[in-house]
């Protein structure tokens, strides 16, 4: 049995609490187009692309636009995102993260992030956090959004570890489906009622502990 394994790590609301200032900028933009927009609707972008989600806005609204509207909207979401991580530091690491990364390292565990985002890199920097991951796969490098589970094959190719030798970090629907499609092992972070399809689910990182991390190599 291989007991190097290979950890990937979501970036938004699993290792940042980054959700919220998503939903923050996408709600202006759906409130200046008149589309109501609720956190029940935004589960569906948790995941998903920066282009794909302005889309299901549009769809939500049953608003047609044309692709120039929309490149204005999708740089006005990010500019408007980025503003809020402009003071963003090490304080934004969600609780037990860094305790279960060092562990990893510990260990000698394959680490990687597997993100959607465009912006990973620049928050991995700005929490201090990026030389911990061996390798980062996100919103640049892939073509097939979660639920596919490119993003995290090709992590754990660049890793060289087997995608059934791979564990996924999640708190989106599609990334637990991406996760489970790539025949990998998914840990759902967040709410049960939502994460029911993950192998495992933890409200936080917190409740994972060092055995259940060895149970994981093991
Ligand atoms: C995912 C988020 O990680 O990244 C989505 O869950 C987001 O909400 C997507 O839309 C793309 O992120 P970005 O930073 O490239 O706009
Ligand atoms: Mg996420």
């Amino acid at each position: 049995m291989n007991n190097k394994k290979a950890f990937i790590f979501d970036l938004d609301g699993v290792i940042v609490d980054t959700a919220k200032y998503h939903f923050l900028a996408w709600q202006k933009i759906a409130q200046a187009l008149n589309i109501n927009f609720t956190h029940e609707n935004n589960e569906l972008l948790k995941g998903v692309s920066r282009v794909r989600s302005l889309d299901i806005i549009l769809e939500l609204g049953n608003v047609h636009a044309s692709q120039e509207d929309k490149n204005k909207w999708l740089i006005q979401k990010n500019e408007d995102y980025l503003s809020y991580l402009v003071d963003m530091d090490e304080s934004e690491i969600l609780p037990g993260v860094l305790k279960t990364l060092q562990l990893l390292k510990e260990k000698n565990q394959g680490i990687a992030l597997g993100s959607a985002s465009k912006n990973a890199r620049p928050i991995l920097e700005k929490t201090g956090i990026l030389s911990y991951f061996d390798v980062i796969v996100d919103g640049n490098d892939v073509t097939n959004a979660k639920p596919d589970p490119e993003v995290f094959l090709k992590a754990a190719q660049l890793l060289k570890i087997d995608p059934k030798d791979s564990i996924v970090f999640e708190d989106s629907v599609a990334g637990i489906q991406a996760a489970n499609t790539g025949e990998m092992v998914s840990v759902g972070i967040g709410e049960e009622t939502i994460l029911h399809e993950a192998d495992y689910i933890f409200k936080d990182f917190t409740e994972i502990d060092t055995a259940f991390i060895e149970k994981l190599i093991n």
